[in-house]
C-alpha cells in the first residue's frame, strides 16, 4: 500500500532550522525518510542539529544563511542544489517576534520584523521556486501564526509588527499558490499557537499568569506540546496533501475560535 505520507527521496530546506520549530521539523523531516539542508545564521546550532539528524539515521547538512540577505539567500539555494541536485520542499519557518506596538516600535524593529518574516520567504522562494517549476514538483510551506489572525490586548504581549508580517504571510501564499499551481507546486500556510520555544521560552513561558490565562481560553485547556506541529507540516509537505493549495491552517488547540 502506498504511503501517501513517505518522504524517502525527497530533499527539503528548512529555513529557521538552528532551534525550536524549525528544528523539530527538520528532525521529523528526516524520520520521513527526507535528506535536510538545515538553514539559519547560527552554524554550530546547525551543526549539533546535523549531528542529532545523523543519529537518528538521518541525512542533512548545515547550510549558514541570513534569510533577509539576497546574495546569502542565492549561495545557499545554489549550494544545496550542488550537494542534493534539486529541492523538493521548502518550510518557510525563519521568522522573529518582537514586542511593541506601533506607538512604541521603533522603524529598526518594523523592518526587522518585516524583513526576517515576510522579506525573508520571497528571497528564499524566489531562488527556490525556479527549481521546483523546472522539476513540475515542489511543496512550499510558510510558516505564519495564530497572531496574523488574532491579536492580544495585553500590552505585556502586544507585538503588532509581528500581527502583521504573520497575515502579510497568508497573503503571500495565496499569491503563490495561485500562481505556481499549475507547475505542480502547492503552496501552503500553517498558523501555530503557543509552543515553546526561543521566541517564547523567556517571554510567554516565563508568565504562569500568562500561561494560566492563556490554558483556560483554549478548548483544548493548555499550549502545544513539543512536535504537535509537525504532523501538519508533513501532511502538507507530503503527497497526502497533493490537492490542497493555498490553505491557511491553524494548528492552535482552537484557540482562534472562541
Ligand atoms: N513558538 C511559537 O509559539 C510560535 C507560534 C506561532 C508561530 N511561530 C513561528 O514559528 C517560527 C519558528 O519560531 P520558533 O518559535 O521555533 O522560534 P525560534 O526557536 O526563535 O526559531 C526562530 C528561527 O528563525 C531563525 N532566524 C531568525 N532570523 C533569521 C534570519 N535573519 N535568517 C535566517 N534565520 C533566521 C533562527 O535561527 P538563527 O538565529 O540561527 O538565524 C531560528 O532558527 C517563526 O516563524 C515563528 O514566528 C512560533
Amino acid at each position: 500500500m502506498k504511503n501517501l505520507f513517505d518522504l524517502k527521496g525527497k530533499i527539503v530546506l528548512v529555513t529557521g532550522a538552528s532551534s525550536g520549530l524549525g528544528s523539530d521539523a527538520a528532525k521529523a523531516y528526516a524520520e520521513y525518510g527526507a535528506k535536510v539542508a538545515l538553514l539559519a545564521r547560527r552554524k554550530e546550532k546547525l551543526e549539533s542539529i546535523a549531528e542529532e539528524i545523523k543519529q537518528l539515521g538521518g541525512e542533512s547538512i548545515p547550510v549558514q544563511c541570513d534569510v533577509t540577505n539576497e546574495e546569502m539567500v542565492k549561495n545557499a539555494v545554489e549550494e544545496i542544489i550542488k550537494q542534493y541536485g534539486k529541492i523538493d520542499i521548502l518550510l518557510n519557518n525563519s521568522g522573529v517576534a518582537i514586542k511593541g506596538g506601533v506607538h512604541n516600535l521603533t522603524e529598526e524593529d518594523w523592518n526587522k520584523s518585516m524583513n526576517t518574516n515576510v522579506k525573508g520567504i520571497y528571497l528564499v522562494s524566489k531562488y527556490v521556486i525556479p527549481y521546483m517549476k523546472e522539476q513540475n514538483y515542489g511543496k512550499v510551506v510558510n510558516i505564519a501564526s495564530v497572531n496574523a489572525v488574532i491579536a492580544d490586548k495585553d500590552d505585556l504581549f502586544i507585538r503588532h509588527s509581528y500581527n502583521a508580517s504573520k497575515s502579510a504571510v497568508i497573503g503571500l501564499t495565496k499569491g503563490m499558490a495561485a500562481s505556481y499551481g499549475k507547475h505542480g507546486i502547492t503552496v501552503n500556510a500553517v498558523g501555530p499557537a503557543l509552543f515553546e520555544s526561543e521566541i517564547t521560552k523567556d517571554t510567554l513561558f516565563k508568565s504562569d499568569e500568562f500561561l494560566k490565562e492563556y490554558s483556560e481560553k483554549n478548548p483544548v485547556e493548555r499550549p502545544a506540546e513539543k512536535g504537535e506541529l509537525n504532523g501538519t507540516l508533513i501532511y502538507l509537505s507530503s503527497d497526502a496533501s497533493s490537492y490542497v493549495n493555498g490553505q491557511f491552517i491553524l494548528v492552535d488547540g482552537g484557540v482562534s475560535i472562541v
